[in-house]
């Protein structure tokens, strides 16, 4: 019988994702030994400012203990013990849930080293050109990038690796761009929407990093990357749903003037939905271009018929062409994103046995 793979992790970030990360490995004990004779061994975890290693790993008492320091505010630990991509054995994988660019050295020594990687975080393979040369390779797996848990990194993997052809993709990648997008076809003026989906939790502390589109704009470019183009996120046109010079306002004052773009923001979506279209803010990726920004669609298409707080990637290929590949459906949110991971770090374990 097959001996059971002892998988060695490293965690970085313990946010929500990687809190609910480690609840969920913890929790999927019995399922990786059935399924897949396979037991996570979590040696070692980091927040930005701490780390705790146990390179026998922790065992799912100690690793709850932190998610519950780390759900109390915390730090980690109160310790910071060094550690090097060095010290770690091999086979080991390094998961991402952060939400910075400060992993990336480590994620390329690892890379150097031979070490999996595992991404939430879209930030390292959106950065530099060279960046993404050095960590999308075999070894890496970053589903959670681009929709949550939803299978689109792995369809655009199998249709490139199959004898289709990919021609364009479109993409409806953000939520809360959704929510914004039916407020404002349904007449809501724009500075009382944003301040609805901050209301609700739908947006970033700061509503700005959403609406400068760059999120999407960060996932359209993984996607193209993964068909070829060289691009940097410069090379991304943008639409932003604000001005530049309001980036200078700090957030209380953002949210006070932004009822000014109440009337171009209504004249913009009034054009675009003039002849009975619905309004989404998209992504296209095609002819070697990313375009994001608002657009209007048909109320018939694979964009326009999805929920707008939902995800929706739309493959057209030489064989999916009248009938495009489509996959859609909730894009976000900590528990959902973390499973997705978790199904990373089990198909990635099972390549490097
Ligand atoms: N939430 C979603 O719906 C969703 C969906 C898809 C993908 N993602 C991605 O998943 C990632 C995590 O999201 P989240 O909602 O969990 O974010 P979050 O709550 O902001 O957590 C980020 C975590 O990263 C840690 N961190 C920052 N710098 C670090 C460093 N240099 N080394 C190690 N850890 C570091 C932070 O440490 P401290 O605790 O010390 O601040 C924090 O624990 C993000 O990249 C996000 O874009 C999220």
């Amino acid at each position: 019988m097959r001996s059971t793979i002892e998988q060695p992790l490293f965690v970085l970030g313990l946010g929500g994702v990687g809190r609910a990360l480690v609840r969920q490995i913890v929790a999927a004990r019995a399922r990786h030994a059935a399924r897949n004779r396979l037991h996570l061994r979590v040696i070692g975890l980091a927040d930005s400012r701490s780390a705790a290693i146990d390179l026998r790993g922790f065992d799912d008492q100690t690793l709850l203990s932190f998610v519950s320091r780390k759900e109390q505010g915390l730090p980690l630990a109160s310790e910071q013990p060094a550690w090097r991509i060095s010290d770690l054995p091999e086979r080991t994988i390094l998961v991402d849930t952060s939400a910075s660019e400060a992993t990336v050295p480590v994620l390329l020594e690892a890379k150097a080293r031979g070490l999996g990687v595992v991404l939430a975080n879209k930030l390292p393979l959106a950065g530099p050109l060279a960046w993404w040369d050095a960590l999308a390779d075999t070894h890496t797996r970053w589903e959670t990038t681009c929709g949550a848990a939803l299978p689109v990194i792995c369809t655009l993997t199998t249709l490139l690796d199959s004898g289709d052809d990919v021609l364009r993709i479109e993409g409806a990648l953000s939520g809360t761009l959704g929510f914004l997008a039916a407020q404002l076809e349904a007449g809501a003026p724009f500075g009382a929407a944003v301040r609805e989906a901050k209301a609700r939790g739908y947006t970033e502390p700061d509503p700005r990093q959403d609406l400068n589109g760059l999120d999407t704009a960060r996932k359209a470019l993984i996607l193209a990357r993964m068909l070829g183009y060289r691009l940097e996120l410069r090379d991304v046109a943008v639409e932003s749903l604000y001005p530049a010079e309001m980036d200078a306002l700090s957030v209380e004052a953002f949210l006070r003037e932004v009822d000014a773009l109440d009337a171009p923001m209504r004249a913009r979506a009034s054009a675009l939905t003039a002849d009975g279209r619905t309004l989404r803010y998209a992504a296209e990726i095609a002819d070697g271009r990313v375009r994001v920004g608002l657009v209007g669609v048909s109320r018939e298409s694979k964009l326009g018929r999805v929920h707008t707080s939902d995800s929706v990637v739309v493959f057209h290929t030489r064989y999916f062409s009248d009938n495009p590949l489509t996959v859609s459906g909730r894009g976000a949110g900590q528990e959902v994103t973390a499973s997705g991971v978790l199904g990373d770090i089990v198909d990635l374990a099972r390549a490097l046995c």
